[in-house]
């Protein structure tokens, strides 16, 4: 299986439009060493022919047009996207939906039944395009059943329901219930290979350590490095877990969980915040991750299982 990065950032990309902390600053500025990224999107595909895409960025026309496979050009009007995943109801992860509004058939929409109700009441997404193509909504079990998604050969998927948040919009805000965000294990049929993709979780709870540990390669949360990061810049009153987020230092962080991993084991950060010190690739944050073997994704970032 193949497995593409689209955007490796989180909420509002990096540089993010009006944020001026030392990130986006020094990005804007060329005085960091630091890569640009757009919001928070993967795409897989299990032939290298027919993709499968998880979450729909408002980024989404910059990312497709630098990755051409997911244009083929066998007609008129033609897509390589054969499905989409949503990993939670959020305005990173479901914005990109608004600009595919001109396919030719409804598009093929996987998520769990919280997450449709968000996009049909609080952000009525899902009802605006039934004015446009349509939607053919798939419920995403949250109970790691194995299934299959039609027109998606080769690949086997299962997702589970992970502690997060529900979008700020929502109404159940600070009070989630399962299936509001939801981990996936994606595997390729043939090679049993597997990929662990979670960009939004708080806690790694008994379900999501065992997927973990099952997968060849794991794509998991790395909005912030610290759990006061955003307080610290000033930039918000919340920490990074009140936002759904698993900070990767500290005691029980995410580098702490990683290291317990294999070292066979593939560990990538993905969904990074502009805030995140590990953006700039000189800082020491930086470095602490390279001694744990810790990969951070970027934007092109393509993997072959
Ligand atoms: C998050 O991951 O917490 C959200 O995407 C934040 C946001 O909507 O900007
Ligand atoms: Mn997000
Ligand atoms: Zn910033």
């Amino acid at each position: 299986m193949r497995l593409h990065v689209l955007g490796s950032g989180a909420g509002g990309g990096f540089p993010q439009w009006n944020c001026n902390c030392p990130n986006c600053d020094g990005l804007r500025r060329g005085t960091i060493k630091a890569r640009a990224r757009t919001q928070s999107s993967i795409t897989v595909s299990g032939d290298n022919e027919n993709w499968v895409l998880f979450n729909a960025s408002p980024d989404i026309l910059t990312q497709f047009q630098h990755f051409p496979e997911l244009q083929p050009a066998r007609a008129l009007r033609d897509t390589a996207v054969k499905a989409i995943v949503l990993i939670d109801g959020q305005i990173d992860h479901t914005t990109g939906l608004y600009m595919l509004r001109e396919h030719r058939q409804p598009h093929q929409i996987w998520s769990t039944a919280p997450v449709r109700q968000d996009l049909t009441e609080g952000n009525p997404l899902f009802k605006l395009l039934g004015h446009y193509c349509g939607i053919e909504w798939n419920e995403l079990g949250i109970d790691d059943t194995e299934f299959t998604i039609a027109g998606a050969p080769g690949l086997k998927f299962r997702a589970h329901a992970l502690r997060s948040n529900a979008p700020p919009y929502s109404p159940r805000r600070d009070k989630p219930v399962p299936g509001d965000n939801v981990g996936v294990t994606i595997e390729d049929a043939k090679s049993g290979k597997k990929i662990y993709y979670a960009p939004g979780l708080v806690e790694i709870e008994p379900q999501v350590w065992a997927a973990m540990q099952a997968a060849d390669v794991v794509l998991v949360d790395g909005t912030c490095w610290s759990d006061d990061e955003m307080i610290a810049l000033g930039a918000s009153k919340k920490r990074s877990r009140d936002m759904g987020h698993l900070a990767q230092s500290g005691p029980g962080g995410m580098i702490e969980w990683l290291d317990k991993l294999p070292t066979t084991t593939r560990k990538i950060l993905i969904h990074i915040n502009n805030t995140n010190p590990i953006l700039n690739e000189d800082s020491p944050q930086r470095r602490e991750l390279d001694a744990h073997g810790i990969e951070v994704s970027y934007d092109g970032m393509d993997i072959t299982l």
